[in-house]
């Protein structure tokens, strides 16, 4: 088994002392009956609100300062943890923006008896810190020391992009018409009225108040203390339906709307929206009132459960009956939930070589697929292990040889400003200006200012072949910060709209693009990546093997188009910068 407490050092100080992230904070604790559920495992709530808590201890020894839970990414719980065994929680902050911070969470738990540790999940909290008044604080920049360390506060960025625009991909995916018409009939559809599970059955409603333990030293209820009675409430719910003891298996996104202080009342409301084979939705909603005043919204949340048989199978559960308008919205939009949710674990989670290579596109996934494309060339840029093999007139290619895959990078300093360059650089439908083996490139779909879809013809790899298309999604990001490159990311997708086709190759490109650094006002080094397969290897390998330099002369006429355009006023055909 893995053992995530023993990973060694990355860094070693001139002292000799191993490194240690200024903002790390560990929480180990043991699992004793009281922190347990029915079958004698570690009750989620409870995991929840160690889990918040280190994180918030994280947050605060950045900001120097009080901080909130924002939002918390989705969670999927692995593994149970039973009684008597060890949960070691470990938090770090992953990189600061204004007033927020990205803290990564990571769980593992230890058996004492076997001494094996094994991985429970991880997550991701956002924090915001706060201030004595109602203005806005302004956080210092973390500096990140260590190779790991540049990897996350460099996909933080993106990360953070996601969630600020997770709301509306559930509204935008509930008003399409496809959604609409595919789920419309599915209501109690051909169900034998005998199994269906009225939902009313499964509604419970609670109240807490919240005391001082429940709060930090400003009073602010803990977010993690919200999330345990949510979850509370939630299992009722799902046991409501089962007749069993539910697991916890993902929690979503989830957002704190407001704040709560010690002397509220929260009401915390919970029902089955909807069962799928062997898995059910339970949304629960959090409101706080004091007094007199109206009630607050704080948070809503959607947990999904399992109800497991004694070989540990999930079960499969019966269909359920929605109660007429509000039931039967959120039944529809807990298939929307579900589709965003696979959408966001696969395209997310998977590493990039182990996906099919053309997601298909559409618009309830472009957020992650536009995520997976930045992240997976910001991963290829982090990799440390480049061997330079060529150099000509000051243009270097590097080759990466890694899990029987080959990627190649070529770097130049070029006299023209960054901006300027990712500009230039960003317009595809200018590389054939540039890029011999950009024969046509076509705009198909703009997604948004930033994301855009484009037809590539290339030449035949082999005399008298046919030629090749790709469908590339091109993804650029400016930097979030000082120190932060320029990005263009590449990567292959399908659309239904743009089949293969008898007349040309179809191509791939896993992940490609370029990077660009500002080195003074007038230079910039720039990065071109790709990792190639069996489509793009042709291109190159003679290249790579040193019987050709054709990277060398495509990445001067590059640099030439660059320096063309260097100050003429460049109209952008497609993008609005
Ligand atoms: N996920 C992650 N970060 C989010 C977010 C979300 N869903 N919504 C807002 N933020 C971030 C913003 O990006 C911004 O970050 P930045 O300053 O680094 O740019 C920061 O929160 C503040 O945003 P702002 O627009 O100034 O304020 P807001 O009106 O959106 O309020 C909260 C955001 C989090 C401060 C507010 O919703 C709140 O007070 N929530 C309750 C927090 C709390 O008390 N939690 C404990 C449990 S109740
Ligand atoms: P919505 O009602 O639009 O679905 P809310 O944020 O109000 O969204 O609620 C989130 C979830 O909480 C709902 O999907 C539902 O599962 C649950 N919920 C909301 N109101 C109630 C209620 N009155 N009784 C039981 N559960 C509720």
């Amino acid at each position: 088994m893995s053992s995530p407490e023993r990973d060694g050092p990355e860094l070693i100080m001139e002292d000799g002392r191993p490194y240690r992230n200024p903002t790390e904070v560990k929480m180990s604790q043991i699992v004793l009956p009281c922190h347990a559920n029915h079958r004698k495992e570690l009750s989620v709530g409870q995991l929840l609100k160690w889990m918040d808590s280190t994180a918030c201890l994280s947050a605060e020894r950045h900001a120097g300062r009080p901080c909130v839970t924002a939002s918390v990414d989705d969670i999927h719980f692995e593994r149970t943890i039973d009684v008597g065994q060890v949960v070691n929680i470990k938090a770090k902050v992953n990189r600061a923006f204004n007033s927020s911070m990205e803290v990564g969470i990571v769980v593992s738990c230890e058996d004492l008896y076997t001494n094996s540790h094994w991985k429970v999940c991880q997550a991701f909290a956002t924090f915001v810190a706060r201030s004595s008044g109602n203005e806005k604080v302004y956080l210092k920049q973390l500096v990140p020391q260590t190779h790991r360390e540049q990897v996350e506060y460099s996909v933080a960025a993106e990360r953070r992009r996601m969630r600020l625009v997770h709301a509306d991909i559930m509204t935008d995916l509930l008003n399409s018409t496809s959604f609409q018409s595919a789920v419309s009939e599915d209501i109690c559809e051909g169900q034998d009225e005998e199994e269906v599970i009225p939902t009313e059955r499964t509604r419970v409603e609670s109240v807490e108040l919240v005391l001082p333990p429940h709060a930090n030293h400003q009073v602010n209820t803990f977010g993690g203390q919200i999330m345990a009675w949510m979850e509370n409430v939630a299992t009722i719910a799902a046991s409501r339906l089962s007749n069993a003891h539910p697991t916890l298996r993902s929690i979503d996104m989830f957002h704190f709307r407001g704040p709560s202080q010690v002397g509220d009342r929260l009401i915390l409301k919970a029902i089955v929206n909807n069962t799928f084979k062997n898995s059910m939705e339970v949304g629960v909603c959090a409101e706080a009132y004091h007094g007199e005043e109206p009630l607050r919204h704080i948070n809503s949340a959607f947990m999904i459960f399992e109800v497991l048989d004694e070989n540990g199978v999930p079960r499969s559960l019966p269909p359920i009956r929605p109660e007429p308008q509000d039931g039967e919205r959120r039944y529809r939009e807990a298939i929307a939930r579900k589709k965003i949710r696979l959408d966001r674990k696969y395209i997310i989670s998977c590493k990039h070589t182990e996906m099919p290579l053309s997601v298909p596109w559409d618009t309830s996934n472009q957020v992650y697929l536009s995520y997976n494309n930045v992240f997976a060339l910001k991963m290829l840029a982090a990799k440390n292990k480049w061997v330079l093999s060529s150099k000509k007139n000051n243009v270097k290619l590097f080759t990466l040889e890694e899990n029987q895959t080959l990627s190649v990078r070529v770097e130049s300093e070029v006299k023209v400003p960054a901006a300027r360059a990712f500009l230039l650089l960003s317009d595809h439908s200018r590389r054939c200006e540039w890029d011999k083996h950009y024969k046509q490139c076509e705009l198909i779909v703009r997604v948004d200012d930033d994301d855009l879809i484009y037809r590539v013809v290339t030449p035949s790899v082999s005399e008298g072949g046919k030629v090749q298309d790709f469908i590339l999604l091109a993804s650029r990001r400016p930097p979030c910060d000082s120190g932060d490159p320029y990005v263009v990311a590449l990567r292959s997708v399908s659309l239904p709209t743009h089949p293969a086709t008898d007349e040309f190759n179809r191509g791939e490109v896993i992940c490609a693009g370029f990077t660009i650094y500002e080195v003074s006002q007038s230079v910039c080094k720039i990065n071109y990546f790709n990792q190639t397969n069996p489509g793009v290897l042709p291109y190159i390998s003679t290249d790579i093997a040193g019987l050709s330099s054709s990277f060398c002369s495509t990445f001067l006429s590059c640099s030439q188009f660059l320096l063309e355009n260097r100050t003429t006023r460049c109209v952008l055909s497609n993008v609005a910068l």
